[in-house]
């Protein structure tokens, strides 16, 4: 291949059927020329760019965008250097019944995986990939997760047919040419196909947002250590770096080499003295950690500042010393736009004020961008996610629940001093919580690692918009990676109990609860920023064992444990409806338990049915103490 320079960039390539591909310099590695010549023969693009990473080329490709219709360029002067992308309708976010996990034995990749025998999708890959990007260019697209070579650091290549990804990846990863550079031989990549699946006849105009109406799939290779992705091209089924590779392959990596993929934002909490400590924490998709992430202490929290390493995944590695060390393999956000206004989150608002990616929220006339939530009027006339005309009475969301936007961390006000570390952030405590509108109290804290990993293990959460599901439904996302652990996950659990007994001083473990609320339906809890005075009683507990009470599930603070100050009219009386465990209905859900434990039971730790039989047990011994006092 490889005759005649595009004429918008010298790193573009007509591709000649029949002739070998050229590699541009860089390119030196053997595995990955072979293999990028082999997905070149298979995909059948008319050209191949070869990305470098460049904000010359980034630009160019957002004016390509914008030439194709997919993007529109939002107002120069109220959002600098930023696009409003609409996708297809039914493709809107991750498809979990669309993902599989291919490993060789489908035990590996347990029950809560999709799993179909690897020779068999390979083959049915091999057929829908072959010709897919006839009429399009294939875009080359190396990424660092991580630092650029830090030892904690993997390398991917995705080849993919959509230019939208090319640029989203340019913000999510460490992008460009800089990659092939600490890739040597010996090195490891991590393969990841990508195509929208909607091949061009010669002469057809493309459509805004190109992707397969009826096929999808995202697909794992675990011990191959390879993703094909089918058919969407948004977010985390389509920028690979993102879930498919810094979780579900990741997370196989780290079983083998004795480290932690997780589902986590990363943050650290300074008091007044200046000390500084690091957090992680799950939460599921779409329940609060970029807004936890961004977290602006209360008015009354002087000389408190919480700051920013990441917003969605952590990789946490055991370090010489003693320390779990924390990267952000990211470089930036893709972040729920709804509810996401100057108070909820004035650091995300700040951070989306210029180059940033939109996609799926409302346009104004100014050729701003909108969604439900920004204000609390919405203007008179908006065009909606999908391009239609939209006014307040009209019925329909403005923007689609889970429409995001794609930013550089490094714009974000609040990113922390060490984010880009290689050597990672010290973590002292891991926070995990889900959406509960009932039985889960505000925050307690487990008696120790194999408790703590009960409750991340029998996490429960009400489905938001982040993936297609029954929203508001309950269901069991244990440590908030149902969709993400790349292999059995009940063998992810024992990683979990084994890794804590190899850690000397592990980090306090901690669940929480936002989201808690009243018969009618009323949050109990504010929220936001005033999760900080929950995080102050965290941080108190991890420094100096701050005060707090025993109960049957952990240890919680009382009312006075709590710093009020600016909140004092929210009562005791309050804070003990946000806190409070109900014995019987917690029966009832440690009972519910029994169903993941069923599902996973083949290899189920033992220690984790030991939990559920204490929990049980001091629950019965408290109701049979009230009767006989009675
Ligand atoms: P993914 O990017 O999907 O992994 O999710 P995330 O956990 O980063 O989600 P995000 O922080 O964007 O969550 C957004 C949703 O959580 C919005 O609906 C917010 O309004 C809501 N939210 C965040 N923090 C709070 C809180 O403290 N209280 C309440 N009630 N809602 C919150
Ligand atoms: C999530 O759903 O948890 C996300 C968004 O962070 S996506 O990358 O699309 O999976
Ligand atoms: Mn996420």
């Amino acid at each position: 291949m490889a005759i005649a320079a595009h004429p918008s960039t010298a790193r573009e390539f007509e591709v000649v059927p029949g002739t070998p591909v050229q590699f541009p310099l860089e390119v030196r590695h053997q595995k990955l020329q072979s293999w990028i010549q082999d997905m070149v023969s298979l995909c059948k693009p008319d050209r191949i760019h070869w990305c470098d990473g460049s904000q010359e080329e980034y630009d160019d490709l957002c004016q390509l965008l914008v030439e194709n219709g997919t993007f529109i360029r939002l107002n120069e002067t109220l959002r600098p250097n930023s696009f409003l992308a609409r996708s297809n309708p039914n493709d809107v976010a991750r498809m979990e019944d669309r993902t599989f996990v291919c490993s060789l034995s489908k035990t590996e990749a347990g029950p809560t995986n999709n799993w179909v025998d690897p020779r068999e999708m390979h083959k049915t890959l091999n057929g829908l990939f072959d010709g897919c990007m006839r009429g399009r260019t294939m875009y080359v697209i190396p990424f660092s997760m991580g630092p650029l070579g830090s030892s904690i650091s993997y390398i991917g290549v995705e080849l993919s047919d959509s230019a939208y990804v090319a640029v989203n990846m340019r913000i999510m990863t460490r992008m460009g040419s800089a990659v092939y550079d600490v890739l040597d031989e010996d090195n490891q990549f991590v393969p990841c196909m990508h195509s929208v699946g909607v091949p061009l006849e010669p002469g057809q105009t493309d459509v805004p947002w190109p992707c397969s109406q009826d096929e999808k799939y995202i697909v794992h290779f675990p011990e191959e250590r390879s993703i094909w992705s089918y058919g969407s091209g948004y977010g985390g089924n389509a920028l690979l770096g993102k879930k498919c590779f810094a979780l579900r392959i990741a997370s196989n990596i780290a079983r083998d080499e004795g480290w932690l993929a997780e589902h986590m934002l990363i943050m650290g909490v300074e008091s007044p003295d200046g000390e500084k400590t690091y957090l992680a924490a799950a939460f599921p998709s779409a329940c609060g950690k970029t807004n936890f992430a961004m977290l602006v202490p209360p008015e009354s929290f002087k000389g408190w500042k919480v700051t920013t390493v990441g917003d969605d995944i952590a990789w946490i590695k055991p370090g010489k010393d003693g320390n779990l060390h924390a990267i952000n393999p990211e470089a930036g956000f893709f972040g729920v736009a709804p509810g996401t206004n100057a108070k909820t989150n004035p650091n995300a608002t700040a951070t989306i004020a210029r180059n940033t990616i939109f996609t799926n929220v409302a346009l104004t006339d100014d050729g701003d961008v909108w969604w439900e939530g920004l204000t609390s009027t919405p203007p008179a006339h908006l065009i909606d996610w999908q391009g239609k005309d939209w006014t307040p009475d009209c019925g329909r969301k403005a923007a689609h629940p889970n429409s995001r936007f794609t930013v550089p961390a490094s714009q974000c006000p609040s990113i922390d001093s060490e984010w880009e570390n290689p050597e990672g952030v010290p973590i002292k405590a891991l926070i995990f919580g889900g959406r509960r509108s009932g039985v889960a109290p505000l925050v307690f804290q487990s008696f120790n690692w194999v408790y703590g990993v009960y409750f991340a293990a029998t996490l429960g959460s009400e489905m938001t918009a982040a993936a297609a599901g029954n929203i508001g439904e309950v269901r069991r996302d244990p440590f908030a990676m149902l969709p993400f652990c790349g292999y059995h996950m009940a063998s992810y659990f024992n990683h979990w109990l084994r890794f804590g007994r190899h850690i000397p001083d592990p980090p306090r473990i901690f669940v929480v609860n936002w989201f808690r609320k009243d018969e009618d339906g009323n949050y109990l809890w504010p929220g936001f920023g005033e999760n900080m005075r929950i995080l102050k009683w965290i941080v108190g507990r991890v420094r100096t064992q701050a005060a707090g009470k025993e109960t049957k599930l952990g240890r919680v603070p009382v009312y006075n444990d709590i710093d009020w100050t600016g909140m004092e009219d929210f009562t005791e009386e309050d804070f003990n409806q946000v806190m409070s465990i109900d014995p019987e209905v917690w029966k009832q859900e440690i009972l519910s338990h029994e169903a993941l434990f069923i599902k996973l039971y083949d290899r189920m730790p033992k220690e984790l049915m030991a939990v559920r039989e204490l929990l049980l047990s001091s629950l019965f011994s408290y109701e049979k103490w009230l009767n006989k006092s009675e």
